[in-house]
């Protein structure tokens, strides 16, 4: 078995035709033409992003006691925007070509000689204006400024707004962390490279609150758990880079942040972010809200705003990476094999039982074991086709186990168990199954 087209050419292109195809992720509204931005998922695709998402927040929410999951409207008070900053600041950089008017991040476009040329038409760029990517809307049946609010751009704002309500109802000791996922929009002027940079996502955001003095003792422990969480998703160690960023590339809020960088097919690129955003969030909302957003400590009798640091990570990023990863082209003898080797945590599938014909005497028993496999796992039941095409679509979806169900089965009473990564067969008895594939699978 040797490796083939494993390494960026043609790689990107190789992962969007396997989504399409497959069902994982289609472009947004494609048969009326598309809409920039936006994508859908299909079914594997929406499997394979809650797979990503639960692990998250079992890492996060699930197995600590100091991180409490908020699920906040994606519609804010407007006044909450112009808090955080987002109204005045939220912008890139715009230019235009002077020809054909199409419009272009500046940091996108190289300088020649002091000057930007159009990509489209060669023609001159003009001068670069700040561009607000927030999303604006109307609330309500009147049309005038003061029904203006907009789309969140991250998801960090609803949980700064209720800090105090979960200080109230719950009495967490600091530290403590706050935790929600959900969409997020940005009008990206120049969205590209398939679901990196989108207009419409998700993101996984945790805002960790403590006193300022713990701060780099957090943000390293953050650091630690983030970095650990996702090679557990299957990235590769060293296919992430954590990165410092220096201050003036930082955001306005931060003291200091680190991403982390992967190495996509499209090259090393920012996947998530872990930032020191200080008391900014909490000051500013008390500020704008005239709501006092401060921290009693009963032990101290100290009173102040905590400070905060995020890791924040774009949950379409993370499903990039994830794909890229596992994604592997094999040569197998005469033929080609595509395999997304995910680890079986987060496959979409993680079993697939085949009969080796459709007839009542294989498909019966094996709809027996489908039953008793999904106590344990995520199975999916295929009769179709032949069965080395179907071990190849199978393959293709990262499905770690394949159990076939041949006419031996009905005298021994046992299945072939075939491995995704390493193709090798063991035949098991069926009573031992679903405890050999627990295992397989943990
Ligand atoms: N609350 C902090 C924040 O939103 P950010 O660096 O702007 O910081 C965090 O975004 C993460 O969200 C990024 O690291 C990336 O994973 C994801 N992200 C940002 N913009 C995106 C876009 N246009 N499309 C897809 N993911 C995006």
């Amino acid at each position: 078995m040797s490796e083939t087209n494993n390494k960026n050419e043609g790689r990107m292109e190789a992962i969007v035709s396997l989504c399409k195809r497959r069902g994982f992720i289609f472009p947004g509204s494609e048969i009326y033409g598309g809409l920039a931005g936006t994508y859908d998922y299909g079914p594997l695709g929406v499997a394979l992003k809650k797979n990503i998402q639960a692990s998250w927040y079992k890492k996060f929410v699930e197995d600590r006691d100091d991180i409490f999951p908020i699920d906040a409207a994606i519609l804010m008070n407007p006044k909450a925007w112009e808090a955080s900053g987002h109204v005045s600041g939220f912008s890139d950089p715009l230019v235009e070509c002077v020809k054909c008017h199409n419009r272009f991040r500046a940091d996108h476009i190289e300088i020649i000689d002091g000057v930007q040329h159009c990509p489209n038409d060669n023609g001159i760029l003009g001068a670069s204006r700040q561009f607000n990517m927030m999303f604006k809307t109307q609330i309500g049946a009147t049309e005038d400024p003061t029904s203006i609010t907009y789309l969140r751009p991250e998801t960090a704002g609803g949980m700064f707004v209720n800090f105090k309500n979960v200080i109230d109802s719950l009495h967490p000791k600091l530290p403590f962390g706050l935790a929600q996922t959900g969409k997020a929009f940005r009008n990206e002027i120049a969205p590209r490279d398939f679901v990196f940079r989108m207009r419409e996502f998700e993101q996984m955001e945790i805002e960790y609150f403590c006193h300022e003095s713990k701060w780099e003792e957090v943000f390293e422990s953050l650091r630690t758990d983030f970095n650990s969480w996702l090679i557990s998703l299957g990235l590769s160690k060293e296919l992430i880079h954590e990165v410092e960023i220096g201050e003036k590339d930082r955001a306005f809020y931060s003291k200091r942040t680190i991403d982390f960088e992967f190495d996509f097919p499209i090259g090393q690129k920012e996947l998530a972010g872990l930032a020191y955003r200080t008391d900014y969030d909490l000051t500013q909302h008390s500020e704008f809200s005239k709501t006092d957003l401060s921290y009693f400590d009963e032990e101290s009798k100290e009173r102040f705003i905590p400070h905060c640091i995020e890791p924040s990570i774009g949950v379409e990023r993370a499903f990039l990476a994830v794909l890229s990863s596992a994604y592997k082209e094999e040569v197998v003898g005469e033929e080609t094999r595509t395999v997304l080797s995910f680890v079986p945590s987060i496959a979409p599938i993680q079993i697939a039982v085949l009969p080796l014909s459709k007839k009542e005497e294989l498909s019966i028993p094996a709809k027996e074991i489908v039953k008793t496999l999904k106590k344990i796992a995520r199975v999916q039941y295929d009769e179709t086709q032949s069965i080395g095409k179907r071990y190849r679509r199978q393959d293709e979806i990262g499905t770690p186990y394949c159990v076939t169900v041949d006419f031996d089965t009905l005298t021994d009473k046992a299945v072939t168990v075939r491995d995704r990564d390493t193709m090798l067969q063991e035949r098991v008895k069926i009573v031992d199954l679903d405890n050999y594939l627990l295992e397989k699978l943990s």
